[in-house]
């Protein structure tokens, strides 16, 4: 298994290499299917057995099975849930990332994937405006991210029983986080577009008689909507009562590197800590969410493992990620993004950025010129949230299930207000604008 002589293992990784290579030179990857479990557990019955199958059988289960029933999450026709979009150099940089098995929990044993991926993150915390020192590690997205901040923010805010206060759009990992750190969630209305607003907390806080409120979260993109919350008015909240500020830009904050957005982000550069998922809005590979606080120190007394066998890894002023949140060993899953932002440049970035925007602008336009069509809200970022008039939720969810049937694109409903509606969301800057006038056609 490990001799690069062998006929076999040469075979695979030749099999391995013309499969991903060929996927990452597809623009426009089939949508895909899902199949039902029981299906796919006789397709893939006996395929882990003493003697091994040999490539080609493995090879074939790989094409007609694991691949094949999958939904293109990073195809320019994927406009549900938040899809992804990786660049060419990304992917690629993926398999030589598998390939090194790099072991960045530490600085001992990865110096130069730390130092590469500490590159990244800074650039993300200039792109948010954070201070100097700030600094933190990638995980694996934006719900790790958001319930290791709420751990640090919990031991330094406040304790178990400690309230944290969400709006009523905040991404539902909130929530489980809280659930599993012991905080009480109180929830905020949010505004009609779906924000929350700094007046909005001054209840929130209670008096001081109830438990201690130790965190507020923000988004900025929320998922449904991607409304921006008012982060200043936040901000000043947040420093009025002591109270930890966490920002959740897993989806949005790849805006932050678009100028024509930018200033709907301030107050961003406030927050003690920060989400932003790369492999969401930076065309990073699956899975990649970048963590950072404004004073990484804070997060040692949470995440630091102690043994004796780690010693030497924590020898003073070692900088190590497994110090940031809940993990030891680690995939330096931030190199690709790293590698694609050397090879590209940010004003690549910022371009890609921008057009997804004009995306989302150019559907809004189509919406409102639609007579059967209703825009509920403007979209703040990417995400368009619009009604068919007269539809049931039935209509939504057969409308849906077609447009993937027939590969024209994956789109899911959604709520708002209470109604099923429909939600398209753009995240690949190669979607052709032709796409969503097919999907309002289909409506018809
Ligand atoms: C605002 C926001 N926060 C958190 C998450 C969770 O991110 P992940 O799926 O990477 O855990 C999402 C996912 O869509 C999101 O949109």
């Amino acid at each position: 298994m490990h001799d690069p002589n062998d006929p076999l293992s040469r075979a695979a990784v030749a099999a391995c290499f013309d499969l991903a290579r060929a996927r990452i030179d597809d623009p426009d990857p089939p949508l895909g299917r899902t199949a039902d479990a029981a299906a796919l557990e006789s397709a893939l019955a006996g395929a882990i057995c003493r003697r091994g199958l040999g490539v080609d059988a493995a090879m074939a289960l790989v094409r007609d099975v694991v691949v094949t029933n999958a939904v293109a999450l990073d195809g320019p026709r994927f406009v549900a849930l938040i899809p992804a979009a990786p660049s060419l150099a990304a992917k690629a940089f993926d398999a030589v990332v598998g390939a090194h098995s790099f072991s960045p929990e530490s600085w001992l044993e990865s110096a130069g994937a730390v130092a590469a991926e500490n590159q990244t993150l800074r650039v993300l915390a200039d792109a948010a405006g954070m201070p100097e020192g700030a600094g933190g590690c990638f995980v694996s997205g934006g719900s790790a991210g958001n319930l290791a901040a709420l751990a640090v923010a919990r031991d330094t805010r406040g304790g178990v029983g400690s309230v944290v206060l969400v709006s009523e759009t905040a991404h539902a990992s909130i929530d489980r986080a809280a659930h599993l750190l012991g905080l009480t969630i109180r929830t905020v209305p949010a505004d009609d577009r779906g924000r929350l607003v700094g007046a909005a907390l001054d209840d929130g806080f209670g008096d001081d008689d109830g438990p201690a409120v130790c965190a507020v979260v923000a988004s900025a993109g929320a998922t449904n909507t991607g409304a921006i919350d008012d982060l200043v008015g936040i901000a000043e909240r947040c420093a009025a009562h002591g109270a930890w500020m966490h920002v959740d830009a897993a989806y949005g904050g790849g805006a932050l590197f678009a100028p024509s957005v930018r200033e709907r982000f301030a107050g961003i550069e406030r927050a003690d800590s920060l989400v932003i998922d790369p492999h969401k809005w930076l065309f990073g590979t699956l899975d990649c969410g970048a963590l950072l606080y404004k004073d990484p120190a804070l997060a040692l007394p949470t995440f630091r493992q102690r043994a004796s066998y780690l010693d030497l890894l924590q020898a003073e002023g070692a900088w190590n990620p497994s110090d940031y949140a809940f993990h030891l060993t680690r995939r330096a899953r931030g190199l690709p993004l790293w590698f694609s932002m050397v090879v590209h440049g940010l004003d690549a970035y910022a371009d890609a950025v921008e057009r997804v925007l004009e995306l989302a602008r150019n559907a809004a336009e189509t919406v409102r010129a639609a007579d059967h069509l209703d825009l509920l809200v403007e979209p703040e970022l990417s995400v368009v949230v619009f009604e068919r008039r007269g539809w049931t939720d039935d209509d939504y969810a057969g409308w849906a299930r077609r447009l993937l049937a027939d590969e024209i694109a994956f789109v899911v409903p959604t709520r708002w207000n209470g109604r099923v509606v429909a939600r398209a969301v753009f995240l690949h800057p190669d979607t052709p604008d032709t796409l969503f006038d097919t999907i309002v056609e289909s409506m018809r």
